[in-house]
């Protein structure tokens, strides 16, 4: 069985790229609803909705293990799918988020008291970081800025445009003396770099990128049961609810060769 990998679009590729070099002998499903994108827009019922059809369509492909990369669904469909979809749907299957291991890493690495978090419209709504952060270390001061114009700028390719506003988006947190800064979207690891030049090089950048592969190792170690069901033949496949170029230079960039991608139809 594999493991799938689900974004709303591209963004989690970055962390499929990574779960790839840290742990290569599995074999993967990327899941990119590119159709749908952008879910940071969407009402919650809707992200529900997609991100239960996305879950779905991965467990038909053999999915033992799915990591929703996405923050906005990590957000608002996480919980119900653990706690209401699996359990009746594939209880021996399991649904991973990226929230609380982004936080735990935020917190005991970096010991930093002023984050600050940028996400989706949806993802800032929630107050998830916030409430979750809180829970870790209650004397820790948050500062969450919503960003939905990176997003598609980031989908379109159009990096120089995403850099001039991540630039704007930037300052108010960086007037609030941000010690660490949580990029709490797929995409923005696409920005990583940017972001280290724009805060300088006394801010903690927290990218999941660099933190759910490791997460993701130890799950499997502690989870012995999951992991003897993963199969070890490397395979690799991407899937995208909606074909288009600009994206598949986007995965060209990011991995250095072109990346086949098929069309998920559900
Ligand atoms: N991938 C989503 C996230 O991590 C953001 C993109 C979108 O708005 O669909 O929050």
């Amino acid at each position: 069985m594999k493991i799938g990998i689900f974004d709303s679009g591209l963004g989690g590729l970055a962390i499929a790229k990574a779960a790839f070099k840290a742990l290569p002998k599995y074999d993967y499903i990327y899941l990119g609803d590119t159709k749908n994108l952008p879910y940071g827009q969407k009402s919650p019922q809707e992200i529900y909705r997609h991100t239960q059809k996305a879950v779905e369509f991965l467990f038909a492909q053999n999915c033992q293990l799915i990591i929703i990369a996405c923050n906005t669904s990590s957000a608002w469909a996480l919980r119900k799918i653990q706690q209401e979809y699996l359990p009746k749907a594939y209880p021996k299957r399991r649904v991973l988020g990226v929230i609380i291991p982004t936080l735990e890493e935020a917190d005991y690495q970096h010991r930093r008291k002023k984050i600050g978090v940028i996400g989706t419209t949806a993802t800032v709504k929630s107050h998830i970081y916030k409430k979750e952060l809180i829970k870790i270390d209650s004397s820790a001061k948050i500062y969450e800025l919503a960003t939905p114009r990176l997003v598609p700028l980031i989908e379109q390719n159009a990096l120089q445009k995403a850099v001039k506003s991540l630039e704007l988006y930037l300052k108010p947190l960086q007037k609030q003396g941000i010690e660490a800064l949580v990029l709490g979207c797929t995409h923005y690891p696409f920005l990583k770099n940017e972001c280290k030049k724009i805060l300088g090089k006394e801010v903690a950048i927290v990218s999941q990128d660099e933190i759910i592969p490791k997460k993701l190792g130890k799950y499997l170690k502690r989870h012995q049961e999951i992991e003897n069901k993963l199969g070890e033949s490397r395979s690799r496949n991407f899937f995208v609810t909606k074909l288009n170029k600009d994206f598949e230079e986007v995965a060209k960039r990011l991995f250095g060769k072109k990346i086949k991608f098929e069309l998920a139809k559900y």
